[in-house]
C-alpha cells in the first residue's frame, strides 16, 4: 500500500509530485506529504488526510526545487496523523525518506538506535530506517548510497524507498524489496513511482526494479543500478510503456468506478481479443500452450487470490471443473501460505491479481514455486511482481483500474479464466467439437451483451437503490456459478457503502441466515434460466414467506420470479457458465448508486487501498 513519487531533473518538482500523488491516491489516502530540495535546503510538508489537504499548506508555502519526494499513505505502523505521515526525517534533519512497505525488525533496530542516543518523533518503522541510515552515514559511510545499502542489509521486510540528502541537491537513492518501484527515464531527468501513472505524460521509458535492487540517480548521469547485497551492477532493462493518459482519467464520468463499470464491454473484448477466434474455432493462449504438458497432466489446479480476485477464482472453479475436468481448489492466498499446504510438481497454481502486487498472493506463489508447482499468473498489470514471479501467464487487458472497488478487473479475470478452461478442456478432449464451437460463439457475444445489460442502469435501478439505501443489512443469494457472484455483489456493497452484506449459496440460507430475514431485509437473488432455476425460485419463496424484500436478477421473459420478487433487473441469457459476466453488472451498479445516495467516497472508500502490498 502507500504510493511513492520522486523527481530529479530540470523541471519544477512540485506539480509533478502533486499530480503523481493524486494518481497514486488509490493506493492509500490516510495522509500525504512531500519534501523538495531547493538547492540549499529541503522544505517538507505533510498532513493527515488526502493529498488535497496537504496541498492546502504546500501550495501557499515555498516549494521551489527540482529534486523532491512525495508519499500518500495507507497506515500500518502508527495511526494516521500528521506526525506519522511521510516523508520522515533523520534526527539531525539531514536525510529524508519515503517508504512503501513494512520493516519487520524495526523494533529491535529502534531500541539499538535509542541506546545510541537517537530519539523518535513518530511511531513508524520508516523513521527507524532513516535514522539507521543516518547512523551508518555518520559512522563513516562514504556516500548516501553506501549508507542506504548498509542499512538495507540490516532490515527485513518489504520496502520501496526513495531517500534524499539536504546536503546534496543532485542525488536520490531508491531501492526495492517486495513493494513496487519503477523509474521513468527522460533526458537528464528521473521519475520514481509505485507505478508508471505519475509520469506518463513525461516519458514512456521505464525501468521496473526487481526485488533486492537499488539505484542511485544523479543529475546529469546515467542510472546506476545494482544489487543491494552483492553490490554487483545490474544492466537496466528499459520497458517501453504503452499506457496513455486518457486511460487513467475520468473521461466525463462522475467516478472512476462508474467509468470502469461502463468500460466492461471493451475490457472484456480486449481480454478476449487475439485469443478467442470464434470463427476459426480456435483459442490462442501462448502461456497455456507453452505449459501445455503441465496442464494436460495436472492432477489438480490450485487457484490463489484475495478479495474480488478470489471470487473470480471461485467462478473459475466451476468453469474449469465443468470444461477441463481437472479438480480445482480455490484458496485465500493469506491462508494458503501459512497452512503448510501439500503441493506437488503435478500441481498448477493459478494466481489471480489485478495489481499483481498483493503481498499474500505473491508469497503464496513463491511458496508453491519452491515446492515445484507450475505458477500461472492472471494479472492486469504488466511488469508487476506476480506476473514476473510466474512461470507463464495471461494478462487481463482491463486497462488501469483506479476505483478502489474492483469491477472491470473482475470480469476481465473471469473472461480470461473461462478462455483457459475452454482451451484446456478442448485439448484434453473433454468438449465435443460442436459444443466447443457453441461455447466459443457464446463467449464472443459477451462484450455486446454486457453493453446491453448496462442499459439496466435506469430509473428502476436507481429507485431500488433509493428504497434500500437506508437498509442496515443485505443478503445476496446465488447458486452454482452465480454463488461467487453473490459473494462479489455483497463485497461491492459493503466496501463502498459500508452497509453490512453477506453472500450465500441460496440453498445454504435455510441453515442459518434465514433467521435474519424479516420485512427489513433486502435479499438480492440471482435467478437465471438454467438447471438451478426452479431451486432458486423455491429459495425465493422461502424469503417471501418471511416477508423479506426480493431484488431479483432475472432473464427477460421470466414470469415466476417476476411474480415473486419486489423488484426485478433483467440481464440477457447466455450459457450458464458465462452468466457471471452478465449478472455481476447490475450488482456493481446497485452498489454504486447506494454508495452515491449515502454520500460515500465511491472511488476511495474508507480504510481501503487498491494495492495491498502488506500481509
Ligand atoms: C475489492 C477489491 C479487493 C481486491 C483484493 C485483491 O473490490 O478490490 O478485494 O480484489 O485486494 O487485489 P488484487 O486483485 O490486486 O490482488
Amino acid at each position: 500500500m502507500c504510493g511513492i513519487v520522486g523527481y530529479l531533473g530540470s523541471k519544477e518538482a512540485y506539480p509533478i509530485l502533486i499530480n503523481g500523488l493524486k494518481r497514486l491516491e488509490y493506493r492509500g489516502y490516510d495522509s500525504a506529504g512531500l519534501a523538495i530540495h531547493n538547492g540549499s535546503e529541503i522544505k517538507q510538508y505533510k498532513r493527515k488526510g488526502k493529498v488535497a489537504r496537504m496541498e492546502e499548506i504546500a501550495a501557499n508555502s515555498p516549494h521551489e526545487g527540482t529534486l523532491g519526494i512525495a508519499h500518500t499513505r495507507w497506515a500500518t505502523h502508527g495511526e494516521p496523523n500528521d506526525v506519522n505521515s511521510h516523508p520522515h526525517t533523520s534526527m539531525s534533519g539531514r536525510f529524508h525518506i519515503i517508504h512503501n512497505g513494512i520493516i519487520e525488525n524495526f523494533a529491535s533496530i529502534k531500541e539499538a538506535l535509542k541506546s545510541r542516543g537517537f530519539t523518535f518523533q513518530s511511531d513508524t518503522d520508516t523513521e527507524v530506517l532513516i535514522n539507521l541510515i543516518e547512523d551508518i552515514y555518520t559512522e563513516g559511510a562514504k556516500s548516501l548510497s553506501k549508507a542506504v545499502k548498509a542499512a538495507l542489509n540490516q532490515v527485513s521486510g518489504a520496502y520501496a524507498i526513495a531517500v534524499i540528502d539536504s546536503e546534496d541537491p543532485n542525488t536520490m537513492v531508491v531501492a526495492k524489496m517486495g513493494s513496487p518501484l519503477v523509474v521513468g527515464i527522460s533526458d537528464n531527468e528521473y521519475f520514481v513511482a509505485s507505478d508508471a501513472t505519475p509520469f506518463l505524460e513525461y516519458t514512456k521509458r521505464a525501468i521496473y526494479l526487481e526485488d533486492g535492487q537499488m539505484a542511485t540517480l544523479r543529475r546529469g548521469e546515467n542510472i546506476h543500478l545494482y544489487n543491494v547485497i552483492s553490490d554487483e551492477p545490474v544492466e537496466p532493462y528499459i520497458h517501453q510503456l504503452t499506457l496513455d493518459i486518457a486511460s487513467i482519467e475520468k473521461g466525463g464520468y462522475e467516478h472512476f468506478m462508474l467509468k470502469e463499470i461502463y468500460e466492461q464491454p471493451q475490457s472484456i473484448h480486449d481480454s478476449l481479443r487475439g485469443r478467442l477466434l470464434a470463427e476459426e474455432g480456435k483459442i490462442i493462449m501462448r502461456g497455456v500452450s507453452e505449459y501445455k504438458a503441465k496442464f494436460m497432466n495436472a492432477e489438480r489446479i490450485i487457484i490463489v487470490g484475495c478479495g474480488t480476485s478470489w471470487h473470480a477464482g471461485l467462478v473459475a472453479e466451476y468453469v474449469f471443473e465443468e470444461l477441463a475436468r481437472i479438480p480445482v481448489e480455490v484458496e485465500y492466498a493469506s491462508e494458503f501460505r501459512y497452512r503448510n499446504p501439500i503441493i506437488t510438481e503435478k500441481d498448477v497454481v493459478i494466481a489471480i491479481s489485478q495489481s499483481g502486487e498483493t503481498a499474500d498472493t505473491l508469497a503464496a506463489i513463491k511458496l508453491a514455486k519452491s515446492k515445484g508447482a507450475t505458477i500461472f499468473g492472471v494479472c492486469n498489470i504488466v511488469g508487476s511482481s506476480i506476473a514476473r514471479e510466474s512461470h507463464a501467464g495471461a494478462f487481463t487487458h482491463a486497462g488501469p483500474e483506479i476505483g478502489v472497488a474492483s469491477t472491470k478487473a473482475f470480469t476481465a479475470q473471469v473472461a480470461v479464466l473461462t478462455l483457459m478452461a475452454l482451451k484446456i478442456g478442448q485439448e484434453r478432449g473433454n468438449i465435443p467439437k460442436t459444443q466447443y464451437l457453441k461455447y466459443l460463439h457464446a463467449l464472443s457475444q459477451i462484450p455486446g451483451q454486457v453493453e446491453r445489460v448496462l442499459k439496466c442502469n435506469d430509473e428502476n435501478l436507481i429507485a431500488i437503490a433509493e428504497e434500500y439505501a437506508s437498509a442496515l443489512n443485505f443478503l445476496y443469494l446465488g447458486r452454482g456459478v452465480n454463488f461467487p457472484v453473490a459473494l462479489e455483489g455483497a463485497l461491492k456493497l459493503k466496501e463502498i457503502s459500508y452497509i453490512h452484506a453477506e453472500g450465500y449459496p441460496a440453498a445454504e440460507m435455510k441453515h442459518g441466515p434465514i433467521a435474519l430475514i424479516d420485512e427489513n431485509m433486502p435479499v438480492v437473488i440471482i435467478a437465471q434460466q438454467n438447471a438451478n432455476y426452479e431451486k432458486v425460485v423455491s429459495n425465493a419463496q422461502e424469503v417471501k414467506a418471511r416477508k423479506g424484500k426480493i431484488i431479483a436478477i432475472i432473464n427477460p421473459g421470466d414470469t415466476d420470479m417476476r411474480h415473486l420478487a419486489d423488484h426485478c433487473i433483467e440481464v440477457e441469457e447466455t450459457d450458464e457458465l458465462f452468466s457471471p459476466l452478465l449478472t455481476t453488472i447490475p450488482l456493481q451498479l446497485l452498489s454504486y448508486h447506494i454508495a452515491v445516495i449515502l454520500g460515500r467516497n465511491v472511488d476511495q472508500p474508507r480504510n481501503l487501498a487498491k494495492s495491498v502490498t502488506v500481509e
